[in-house]
């Protein structure tokens, strides 16, 4: 698509914008920046790799690690679907920083290690897993500067960038080969997991989550390193 557009722009001379999928819009005019940020979703979904924006459905993480309260988990080569059909609940621009509030249902599957403590249960095993979570709104917040690019133009920069989320509906999780595969012991904590999901995803969610909004951060990332400011903004 957009090389179509570049190619177009090229032919007839006309000025040709970095990032034609992204409607400027002014910086008090929130309803004008909820509906480009809506209309640019599905260029982020498939990634623009002339920006350097990649695919965000299926999203790949190669190596997702996490230890806190007792529970040392490790998943790797997960792929992240879903978030094609993410939708975006609300996008605020205000005082340098921009903050968006995102709802998706998405699952993963992968490989995965853990080890400790899940909640009660002594937990340990490694093979396949899958985790499906229903309906989870995160919320992100960037700190944005504005800095000069390789275009001589001003940029944003993200100087730092922090989330929350909570889950609505549910999270299923299936770890294959728990306890080397003793079903004995399998289980229970499989039953234990899926009924006190919301309690597994407090332990279990948290780096999970942090990889996928860094992707999308990075992915934002790129776009406001190719494309200056006024291509963004009014
Ligand atoms: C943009 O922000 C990052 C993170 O704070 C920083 O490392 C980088 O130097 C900044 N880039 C510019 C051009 O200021």
């Amino acid at each position: 698509m957009l090389r179509v557009l570049c190619f177009v722009c090229v032919m007839f001379g006309v000025n040709c914008v970095s990032a034609p999928f992204i409607k400027p819009c002014a910086k008090s005019d929130s309803a004008c920046i909820q509906a480009s940020a809506r209309a640019a979703i599905p260029y982020f979904i498939t990634g623009v790799p002339e920006l350097g924006i990649s695919s965000l459905d299926p999203l790949k993480l190669a190596v997702i690690k996490g230890d806190q309260e007792g529970l040392r988990l490790t998943f790797t080569n997960t792929v992240v679907t879903g978030l094609r059909d993410a939708a975006i609940e609300d996008i605020k621009q205000d005082a340098g920083k921009l903050t968006v509030t995102a709802r998706s249902s998405v699952a993963l599957r992968g490989d995965y290690t853990l080890g400790g403590r899940l909640l009660l249960f002594p937990i340990r095993g490694e093979g396949k897993y899958n985790i499906k979570i229903q309906d989870i709104v995160i919320k992100s917040t960037v700190d944005l500067k504005s800095v000069e690019g390789a275009d001589g133009k001003p940029h944003w920069n993200i100087t730092k960038w922090r989330h929350s989320y909570r889950v609505h509906t549910g999270a299923q999780f299936d770890f294959d080969n728990l306890f080397n595969g003793n079903k004995f012991l399998a289980t229970p904590v499989h039953e234990f997991v899926n009924l006190n999901w919301r309690e597994v995803m407090q332990e279990v969610a948290p780096p999970i989550v942090r990889a996928i909004v860094a992707v999308v951060i990075d992915n934002i990332r790129a776009l406001f390193n190719m494309v200056p400011i006024d291509e963004l903004q009014l």
